[in-house]
Protein backbone atom coordinates (compact mmCIF):
# COMPACT_ATOMS: atom_id res chain seq x y z
CA UNK A 1 0.00 0.00 0.00
CA UNK A 2 1.29 3.40 -0.83
CA UNK A 3 1.54 6.20 1.52
CA UNK A 4 2.37 9.56 1.24
CA UNK A 5 5.88 10.15 2.13
CA UNK A 6 6.75 12.12 4.94
CA UNK A 7 8.09 15.76 4.74
CA UNK A 8 10.36 17.49 7.34
CA UNK A 9 7.89 21.14 7.63
CA UNK A 10 9.31 24.01 9.49
CA UNK A 11 6.82 24.91 12.31
CA UNK A 12 7.24 28.78 11.32
CA UNK A 13 5.42 29.91 14.42
CA UNK A 14 7.89 28.04 16.66
CA UNK A 15 10.72 28.42 14.33
CA UNK A 16 11.40 24.46 14.79
CA UNK A 17 11.48 21.29 12.94
CA UNK A 18 8.44 19.37 13.34
CA UNK A 19 9.48 15.69 14.10
CA UNK A 20 9.65 13.05 11.63
CA UNK A 21 6.65 10.29 12.02
CA UNK A 22 7.81 7.31 12.75
CA UNK A 23 8.41 5.34 8.67
CA UNK A 24 4.37 3.24 8.96
CA UNK A 25 3.34 0.55 6.96
CA UNK A 26 0.49 -1.08 6.81
CA UNK A 27 0.41 -4.85 6.22
CA UNK A 28 -2.54 -6.33 4.19
CA UNK A 29 -2.53 -10.22 4.45
CA UNK A 30 -5.14 -12.81 2.74
CA UNK A 31 -3.73 -15.87 4.25
CA UNK A 32 -3.41 -17.33 7.73
CA UNK A 33 0.15 -18.50 6.92
CA UNK A 34 0.92 -14.62 5.91
CA UNK A 35 -0.46 -13.59 9.19
CA UNK A 36 1.47 -15.73 11.04
CA UNK A 37 4.72 -14.35 9.51
CA UNK A 38 3.48 -10.87 10.75
CA UNK A 39 2.83 -11.76 14.03
CA UNK A 40 6.07 -13.52 14.52
CA UNK A 41 7.51 -10.12 13.89
CA UNK A 42 5.82 -8.76 17.01
CA UNK A 43 6.11 -11.90 19.41
CA UNK A 44 6.60 -10.00 22.43
CA UNK A 45 3.98 -7.39 21.82
CA UNK A 46 0.67 -7.26 22.81
CA UNK A 47 -1.52 -7.65 20.31
CA UNK A 48 -4.93 -5.67 20.10
CA UNK A 49 -7.73 -7.06 17.69
CA UNK A 50 -10.95 -5.37 15.68
CA UNK A 51 -13.04 -8.02 13.50
CA UNK A 52 -15.08 -6.15 11.36
CA UNK A 53 -17.40 -6.95 8.28
CA UNK A 54 -15.76 -4.34 6.38
CA UNK A 55 -18.00 -1.35 5.35
CA UNK A 56 -16.00 0.79 7.77
CA UNK A 57 -17.38 3.43 9.47
CA UNK A 58 -16.58 5.84 12.33
CA UNK A 59 -17.73 3.54 14.89
CA UNK A 60 -15.21 0.80 13.84
CA UNK A 61 -12.76 3.89 14.14
CA UNK A 62 -13.27 4.30 17.62
CA UNK A 63 -13.05 0.66 18.86
CA UNK A 64 -9.37 0.93 16.50
CA UNK A 65 -8.74 4.18 18.44
CA UNK A 66 -9.89 1.94 21.65
CA UNK A 67 -7.42 -0.51 20.86
CA UNK A 68 -4.34 1.60 20.23
CA UNK A 69 -4.67 2.83 23.20
CA UNK A 70 -4.59 -0.47 24.97
CA UNK A 71 -2.49 -2.27 22.61
CA UNK A 72 1.03 -2.31 21.30
CA UNK A 73 -0.20 -3.62 17.45
CA UNK A 74 -3.27 -3.03 16.54
CA UNK A 75 -4.68 -5.83 13.80
CA UNK A 76 -8.15 -5.62 11.60
CA UNK A 77 -10.15 -8.56 10.17
CA UNK A 78 -12.35 -7.42 7.39
CA UNK A 79 -14.60 -10.76 6.69
CA UNK A 80 -18.10 -10.75 5.48
CA UNK A 81 -18.94 -14.18 7.18
CA UNK A 82 -21.77 -16.06 5.69
CA UNK A 83 -22.58 -18.07 8.17
CA UNK A 84 -24.19 -15.65 10.63
CA UNK A 85 -26.66 -14.47 7.95
CA UNK A 86 -30.17 -15.56 8.66
CA UNK A 87 -31.20 -13.77 5.93
CA UNK A 88 -29.79 -14.49 1.95
CA UNK A 89 -30.87 -10.83 0.43
CA UNK A 90 -29.30 -9.67 3.77
CA UNK A 91 -25.59 -11.02 2.66
CA UNK A 92 -26.14 -10.59 -0.93
CA UNK A 93 -26.43 -6.55 -0.37
CA UNK A 94 -24.14 -6.02 2.47
CA UNK A 95 -22.17 -2.99 1.89
CA UNK A 96 -18.66 -3.73 0.74
CA UNK A 97 -15.62 -1.69 -0.42
CA UNK A 98 -12.14 -2.84 0.73
CA UNK A 99 -10.66 0.13 -0.65
CA UNK A 100 -12.39 2.78 0.73
CA UNK A 101 -11.85 0.60 4.30
CA UNK A 102 -8.18 0.44 3.49
CA UNK A 103 -7.52 4.14 3.10
CA UNK A 104 -9.46 4.23 6.38
CA UNK A 105 -7.28 2.02 7.69
CA UNK A 106 -4.09 3.69 6.71
CA UNK A 107 -5.27 6.41 8.31
CA UNK A 108 -5.52 5.07 11.35
CA UNK A 109 -2.21 3.73 11.12
CA UNK A 110 -3.41 0.38 11.77
CA UNK A 111 -0.61 -2.22 12.05
CA UNK A 112 -1.81 -5.42 10.06
CA UNK A 113 -5.15 -5.85 8.06
CA UNK A 114 -6.10 -9.62 7.61
CA UNK A 115 -8.38 -9.74 4.44
CA UNK A 116 -8.99 -13.74 4.71
CA UNK A 117 -8.97 -14.74 0.83
CA UNK A 118 -11.88 -17.04 0.73
CA UNK A 119 -14.42 -18.58 3.13
CA UNK A 120 -12.58 -21.78 3.10
CA UNK A 121 -9.25 -19.77 4.59
CA UNK A 122 -10.96 -19.22 7.73
CA UNK A 123 -12.91 -22.19 8.29
CA UNK A 124 -11.06 -25.26 6.92
CA UNK A 125 -9.16 -25.64 10.26
CA UNK A 126 -12.55 -25.87 12.57
CA UNK A 127 -12.93 -27.48 15.41
CA UNK A 128 -16.81 -27.59 16.68
CA UNK A 129 -16.75 -25.65 20.40
CA UNK A 130 -19.56 -26.21 22.94
CA UNK A 131 -20.00 -22.95 25.03
CA UNK A 132 -22.26 -22.58 27.82
CA UNK A 133 -24.02 -19.44 27.51
CA UNK A 134 -27.34 -19.96 29.65
CA UNK A 135 -30.07 -18.39 27.51
CA UNK A 136 -28.19 -15.34 26.77
CA UNK A 137 -28.14 -16.40 23.12
CA UNK A 138 -31.89 -17.44 22.67
CA UNK A 139 -33.94 -13.74 23.32
CA UNK A 140 -34.08 -10.66 21.02
CA UNK A 141 -31.05 -10.98 18.28
CA UNK A 142 -31.39 -14.76 19.28
CA UNK A 143 -35.08 -15.13 18.36
CA UNK A 144 -35.39 -13.19 15.26
CA UNK A 145 -32.76 -14.05 13.40
CA UNK A 146 -32.41 -17.62 14.01
CA UNK A 147 -28.95 -18.98 13.35
CA UNK A 148 -27.11 -15.89 13.44
CA UNK A 149 -24.98 -16.01 16.74
CA UNK A 150 -24.00 -19.79 15.93
CA UNK A 151 -22.16 -17.83 12.77
CA UNK A 152 -20.85 -15.33 15.03
CA UNK A 153 -19.82 -17.92 17.82
CA UNK A 154 -17.96 -20.21 15.04
CA UNK A 155 -16.45 -17.04 12.94
CA UNK A 156 -15.48 -15.18 16.40
CA UNK A 157 -13.54 -18.40 18.09
CA UNK A 158 -12.13 -19.09 14.64
CA UNK A 159 -10.26 -15.49 14.49
CA UNK A 160 -9.31 -15.87 18.28
CA UNK A 161 -7.70 -19.18 17.01
CA UNK A 162 -6.09 -17.29 14.15
CA UNK A 163 -4.95 -14.13 15.46
CA UNK A 164 -4.61 -14.61 19.13
CA UNK A 165 -4.88 -11.10 20.58
CA UNK A 166 -4.27 -10.03 24.05
CA UNK A 167 -7.39 -8.06 23.76
CA UNK A 168 -10.31 -7.77 21.28
CA UNK A 169 -12.50 -4.92 20.65
CA UNK A 170 -16.36 -4.58 20.09
CA UNK A 171 -19.16 -2.48 20.22
CA UNK A 172 -21.94 -1.64 22.49
CA UNK A 173 -24.66 -1.37 19.72
CA UNK A 174 -24.06 -5.39 19.03
CA UNK A 175 -24.57 -5.44 22.91
CA UNK A 176 -26.05 -9.33 23.39
CA UNK A 177 -23.41 -9.72 20.51
CA UNK A 178 -20.49 -8.64 22.98
CA UNK A 179 -22.29 -10.78 26.01
CA UNK A 180 -21.98 -14.18 23.88
CA UNK A 181 -18.08 -13.01 22.98
CA UNK A 182 -17.29 -12.38 26.29
CA UNK A 183 -19.02 -15.73 27.33
CA UNK A 184 -16.91 -17.70 24.33
CA UNK A 185 -13.75 -16.22 25.79
CA UNK A 186 -14.26 -16.60 29.30
CA UNK A 187 -14.78 -20.95 28.79
CA UNK A 188 -12.32 -21.12 25.45
CA UNK A 189 -9.98 -18.24 25.44
CA UNK A 190 -8.84 -17.06 28.96
CA UNK A 191 -6.05 -15.02 27.36
CA UNK A 192 -8.07 -12.86 25.48
CA UNK A 193 -9.73 -9.69 27.52
CA UNK A 194 -12.96 -8.91 25.49
CA UNK A 195 -13.69 -5.07 25.82
CA UNK A 196 -16.56 -3.48 25.28
CA UNK A 197 -17.08 0.25 23.66
CA UNK A 198 -19.42 2.62 23.84
CA UNK A 199 -21.88 3.06 20.59
CA UNK A 200 -20.46 5.48 18.18
CA UNK A 201 -23.54 7.86 17.01
CA UNK A 202 -23.97 10.27 14.48
CA UNK A 203 -25.17 13.67 15.24
CA UNK A 204 -28.30 12.80 15.40
CA UNK A 205 -28.51 9.95 17.60
CA UNK A 206 -28.30 7.39 14.87
CA UNK A 207 -26.08 4.42 15.96
CA UNK A 208 -23.45 4.23 13.40
CA UNK A 209 -23.56 0.70 11.13
CA UNK A 210 -23.03 -0.21 8.09
CA UNK A 211 -26.35 -0.66 6.96
CA UNK A 212 -27.47 2.99 7.76
CA UNK A 213 -25.35 3.08 3.70
CA UNK A 214 -28.32 1.11 2.52
CA UNK A 215 -30.81 4.29 3.91
CA UNK A 216 -32.07 6.81 1.25
CA UNK A 217 -32.96 10.47 3.42
CA UNK A 218 -36.58 9.66 4.33
CA UNK A 219 -35.30 6.22 6.22
CA UNK A 220 -32.86 7.40 8.30
CA UNK A 221 -34.76 10.54 9.53
CA UNK A 222 -37.45 7.49 10.47
CA UNK A 223 -34.04 5.32 12.00
CA UNK A 224 -33.36 8.35 14.38
CA UNK A 225 -36.57 7.21 16.20
CA UNK A 226 -34.79 4.53 17.15
CA UNK A 227 -32.44 6.24 19.50
CA UNK A 228 -35.64 8.91 20.44
CA UNK A 229 -38.01 6.15 22.30
CA UNK A 230 -34.78 4.27 23.77
CA UNK A 231 -34.20 7.92 25.40
CA UNK A 232 -37.77 8.28 26.42
CA UNK A 233 -38.15 5.01 28.19
CA UNK A 234 -34.93 5.60 29.85
CA UNK A 235 -36.60 9.42 31.18
CA UNK A 236 -39.95 6.91 32.41
CA UNK A 237 -37.90 4.24 33.26
CA UNK A 238 -38.44 4.60 37.34
CA UNK A 239 -41.94 5.90 36.91
CA UNK A 240 -43.44 2.84 35.68
CA UNK A 241 -43.16 -0.92 35.87
CA UNK A 242 -41.16 -2.84 32.39
CA UNK A 243 -44.15 -4.66 31.33
CA UNK A 244 -46.07 -1.65 30.70
CA UNK A 245 -42.55 0.18 29.22
CA UNK A 246 -41.99 -2.56 27.27
CA UNK A 247 -45.84 -2.72 25.65
CA UNK A 248 -46.20 1.41 25.37
CA UNK A 249 -42.67 1.55 23.58
CA UNK A 250 -43.18 -1.43 21.38
CA UNK A 251 -46.25 0.26 19.90
CA UNK A 252 -44.11 3.08 19.29
CA UNK A 253 -42.53 1.54 16.67
CA UNK A 254 -45.53 1.01 14.57
CA UNK A 255 -44.56 3.53 11.90
CA UNK A 256 -41.25 1.08 11.01
CA UNK A 257 -42.15 -1.32 8.25
CA UNK A 258 -41.58 -4.24 10.71
CA UNK A 259 -41.54 -3.89 14.36
CA UNK A 260 -39.09 -6.44 15.82
CA UNK A 261 -38.61 -5.79 19.70
CA UNK A 262 -38.56 -3.48 22.45
CA UNK A 263 -37.24 -5.33 25.55
CA UNK A 264 -36.40 -4.27 29.28
CA UNK A 265 -33.55 -6.65 30.55
CA UNK A 266 -30.97 -7.07 33.12
CA UNK A 267 -26.85 -6.26 31.94
CA UNK A 268 -25.41 -9.56 31.97
CA UNK A 269 -27.82 -12.55 31.70
CA UNK A 270 -30.41 -10.74 29.89
CA UNK A 271 -33.16 -11.66 32.03
CA UNK A 272 -36.33 -9.55 32.49
CA UNK A 273 -36.63 -8.72 36.08
CA UNK A 274 -38.97 -5.68 37.71
CA UNK A 275 -36.57 -4.55 40.89
CA UNK A 276 -35.57 -0.85 39.33
CA UNK A 277 -32.27 -0.95 41.50
CA UNK A 278 -30.54 -3.86 39.36
CA UNK A 279 -28.92 -2.41 36.22
CA UNK A 280 -30.86 -2.75 33.19
CA UNK A 281 -31.07 -2.16 29.49
CA UNK A 282 -33.53 -1.31 26.93
CA UNK A 283 -33.20 -2.87 23.52
CA UNK A 284 -34.79 -2.03 20.26
CA UNK A 285 -35.15 -4.04 17.03
CA UNK A 286 -37.18 -2.80 13.56
CA UNK A 287 -36.58 -2.94 10.00
CA UNK A 288 -37.61 0.34 7.46
CA UNK A 289 -37.68 -1.17 4.32
CA UNK A 290 -35.82 -4.42 4.35
CA UNK A 291 -32.95 -2.86 6.53
CA UNK A 292 -32.65 -4.33 9.38
CA UNK A 293 -31.64 -1.59 13.01
CA UNK A 294 -30.89 -2.63 16.16
CA UNK A 295 -30.06 -0.10 18.74
CA UNK A 296 -29.79 -0.42 22.95
CA UNK A 297 -29.24 1.91 26.15
CA UNK A 298 -28.31 1.75 29.45
CA UNK A 299 -31.35 2.48 31.79
CA UNK A 300 -29.60 2.99 35.33
O1 LIG B 1 -20.14 -7.29 14.65
C1 LIG B 1 -19.67 -7.69 13.57
O2 LIG B 1 -19.28 -6.91 12.69
C2 LIG B 1 -19.60 -9.20 13.30
O3 LIG B 1 -20.65 -9.85 13.90
C3 LIG B 1 -18.24 -9.81 13.73
C4 LIG B 1 -18.04 -9.71 15.22
C5 LIG B 1 -17.11 -9.11 13.01
C6 LIG B 1 -18.22 -11.29 13.36
O4 LIG B 1 -18.37 -11.49 11.99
Amino acid sequence: MKLQKYKKKIDKTKNTVALPRIRYKMKVVETISNLNTELLKHSNKSIGFVPTMGSLHDGHLSLINYAQLKSEIVIVSIFVNPTQFNDPNDFKNYPSNHKNDLDKLSNEKVDIVFIPKSVNEIYASEKPLKIRLDGIDKVMEGKHRKGHFDGVIRVVSLLFSIVRPQFAFFGEKDYQQLLIIKSIAKEHFKSIEVIGCPTKRDKNGLALSSRNLLLNEDDQKKAINLIKILKHCKSLFNNYDNTKLEKDFFEKLKDFSIPEYFEIREISCLKRVEDKTTKQRAFIAAKIGNIRLIDNIELN
